[in-house]
Parts: C-alpha cells; sequence; structure tokens
C-alpha cells in the first residue's frame, strides 16, 4: 500500500515537473526577439548613384519615419530592404500605389500605411531607385 502511494506521489511530482518545464520553455520562447515590434535588419549600404541619393533625400523626407533609415524599417514599418520587397515580388507599380492610395496591413503587425501626400510619381520613381540600389547590394534582387 505504502509503495502504491509512493510510486503515485512520484508520477505526481514527475507530471509537475514536466508541465514546469513546458511553460517555462514556452515563455522563453515568447520572450525570444520577433519581428513583431522593431522589425529592424542590419544591411549594408552601397556607394549610391546620384539618382539614387535625390530618391534618398526625398526617402528620407517622408519614408524614413516608418520605414527606418536606409529603409530598414523601424517599430512604426517593415524594412523595405527584405524579401518580401524585391521586384519580383513587389515591382515598381506597387511603390507608386502605395505611396497614392496607402497600403492595408497584410504582410506586418504595424497597421495599415496611409497614403503619403506630396510626393508625386516622378518623386516615388526616385525613392524606388534608391530602394532598389539598396536591395541589390544585399542580394535582394
Ligand atoms: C506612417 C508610416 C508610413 C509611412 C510614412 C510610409 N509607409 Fe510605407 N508602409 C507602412 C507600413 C506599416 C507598411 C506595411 C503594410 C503591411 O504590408 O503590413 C508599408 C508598406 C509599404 C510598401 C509595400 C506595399 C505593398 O504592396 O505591400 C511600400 C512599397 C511602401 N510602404 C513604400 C513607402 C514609401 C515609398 C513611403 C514614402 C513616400 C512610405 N512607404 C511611407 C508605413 C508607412
Amino acid at each position: 500500500m505504502m509503495k502504491v502511494l509512493k510510486d503515485k506521489l512520484y508520477l505526481v511530482a514527475l507530471a509537475a515537473a514536466a508541465i514546469a518545464g513546458v511553460v517555462g520553455w514556452t515563455q522563453w520562447f515568447a520572450g525570444a526577439p520577433a519581428h513583431s515590434d522593431g522589425a529592424a535588419v542590419t544591411i549594408t549600404i552601397p556607394a549610391l548613384s546620384a539618382e539614387a541619393k535625390a530618391g534618398q533625400a526625398l526617402f528620407e523626407e517622408n519614408c524614413m519615419t516608418c520605414h527606418g533609415p536606409h529603409a530598414t524599417g523601424s517599430d512604426q514599418g517593415p524594412p523595405l530592404v527584405h524579401r518580401i520587397y524585391e521586384p519580383n515580388h513587389h515591382a515598381d507599380i506597387s511603390f507608386i500605389l502605395a505611396v497614392r492610395n496607402g497600403v492595408r496591413a497584410h504582410h506586418w503587425p504595424f497597421g495599415d500605411m496611409a497614403p503619403v501626400d506630396g510626393v508625386s510619381d516622378k518623386d516615388t520613381l526616385r525613392i524606388i531607385l534608391y530602394v532598389r540600389e539598396l536591395q541589390r547590394a544585399n542580394g535582394i534582387e
């Protein structure tokens, strides 16, 4: 009888330890850095063409608050130097439409992007040149 009780206690202790282990693991996992708040990436910054430099100035004025310095992302918007935005997946027209019409959140947890006033299609084309040069220098093409 005593022996059976001891065995039972042993099993209960084992189960408790297993649960504690799982909970601990889940908490550790949840705390691991995820791309949920700061999506920022580290990139190589190339020597830019004159056109891309003009785009950089426009980008810094109109896009950087959300897309971060050199389009590396911030806590308010995603990096554009990212596989998701390679030319095959997000062609130049998607940049023009994003600036004209805004973007409904679909890839990231940052919320919608509002249309950006005061940036012409021509300005956006310069910004695209800048972003594409950054992308190419980081193997995204
Ligand atoms: C107020 C913040 C904010 C500003 C300013 C902003 N963006 Fe965005 N942008 C976002 C967010 C957030 C997303 C991601 C939406 C998603 O897919 O979840 C995004 C997505 C995009 C996309 C992807 C579009 C698509 O089809 O998925 C492009 C391209 C883009 N932005 C370009 C720009 C350019 C160029 C500028 C400056 C002229 C700019 N953004 C300014 C917040 C911003």
